[in-house]
């Protein structure tokens, strides 16, 4: 079995386009339904606001590998100078069960949530192409540093400007690379939400503060599921998630949507929908699309794949007995 920790992850690098070919791969084996993906189960005790969730699949095609990542959320971490996030993933081969690797860092976990999100850029540059577009980044965690560097690297000079916006502050020295001169750090989140051509919530928040309009045709990335009032289906109906039976729970902006408004599946579209069909040149140009990734534990096997590949054919990680 081999062991790959984060400073293996980092030897490997961070090759966004090709990490969003690997989640694009998965998302076929969803169209063809060659996966198997059980509800994750979120483990709670004591303060209820910390989970550990164990994100269960397998994936088949070229991917064709089955896995479990077990995976930890801790809030309050972060004021006792820990990440939020732990993780580790196992993953085993499809045709006997036998473990092949142990991957031990939450970088994994990270760069296949950023790696969804380019993928919906990826698909959204497709059909709306950008120039000098404006893109919003909220809360400057692990999450949303790695989407910075994600939609630097996937969008290059597309980019006119980045917004940054987080509660805690941004400290000027943390925003690197080379979109840096074309970064600002925003006083609120409406300043950098109002003609964003992307938005992309990475927050914590405990309850939800969009309720503004977006900008017309602009792509809002909900990663953290917890950042839109309901009043967002007033500006737009068109509403995507990766699986609307992960996402429409756990007091998602989607289950508010669907307690509060009558949000139903047969309203939305999914991941495969963009992919498969071409679902984002359906919509009307000019109205804003909001993507909500519940996470799916088929991405965490395909981008665990990737790395297992790429260590493998470069040598990196420790073989254990
Ligand atoms: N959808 C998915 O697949 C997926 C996967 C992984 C993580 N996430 C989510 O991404 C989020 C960020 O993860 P992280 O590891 O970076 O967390 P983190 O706690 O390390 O960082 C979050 C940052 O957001 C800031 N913040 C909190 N509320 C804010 C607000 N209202 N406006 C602006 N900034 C705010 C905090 O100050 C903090 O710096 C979490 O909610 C996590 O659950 C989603």
């Amino acid at each position: 079995m081999l062991y790959l920790n984060e400073k293996d992850l980092l030897k490997i690098g961070l090759h966004w386009n090709e990490t969003v070919d690997a989640i694009e791969s998965a998302v076929h084996c969803l169209e063809k339904k060659d996966f198997s993906q059980p509800i994750k189960p979120y483990l709670r005790y004591r303060d209820l606001t910390n989970r550990i969730i164990a994100l269960i699949a397998f994936v088949g095609g070229k991917i064709n590998l089955a896995g479990i990542k077990w995976i930890a959320s801790f809030p309050g971490n972060i004021d006792r100078g820990l990440p939020r996030a732990h993780s580790v993933v196992i993953l085993n081969e499809a045709d006997t069960g036998v473990p092949v690797a142990t991957i031990n860092t939450a970088l994994l976990s990270i760069v296949r949530t950023a790696s969804v999100s380019g993928l919906m850029i990826r698909y959204f540059l497709k059909t709306r192409p950008q120039k000098n577009a404006k893109v919003a980044i909220m809360g400057w965690g692990p999450i949303g540093r790695h989407h910075y560097q994600m939609v630097v690297d996937l969008m290059k000079d597309q980019i006119g400007q980045i917004a940054l916006f987080d509660l805690r502050g941004i400290d000027p020295a943390t925003i690197t690379g080379p979109a840096k001169d074309r970064t600002v750090v925003a006083k609120s989140w409406q300043e950098a939400y109002a003609d964003a051509d992307i938005f992309i919530t990475c927050t914590v928040s405990k309850a939800p503060y969009v309720d503004a309009k977006p900008k017309a045709g602009s792509l809002q990335l909900n990663c953290s599921l917890r950042d839109y009032k309901t009043s967002i289906l007033d500006h737009t109906k068109a509403i995507i998630v990766d699986d609307w039976e992960e996402v429409c729970r756990e007091k998602t902006d989607i289950e508010m949507m669907h307690l509060d408004r009558g949000l139903q599946e047969k309203d939305t579209k999914s991941i495969v929908d963009v992919v498969c069909h071409d679902a984002m040149a359906s919509y009307p140009k000019d109205e804003p699309i909001l993507f909500n990734p519940m996470g799916m534990a088929v991405f965490d096997v395909a981008t665990g794949r990737y790395y297992l590949d790429k260590a493998k054919s470069l040598g990196i990680g420790l073989e254990l007995e």
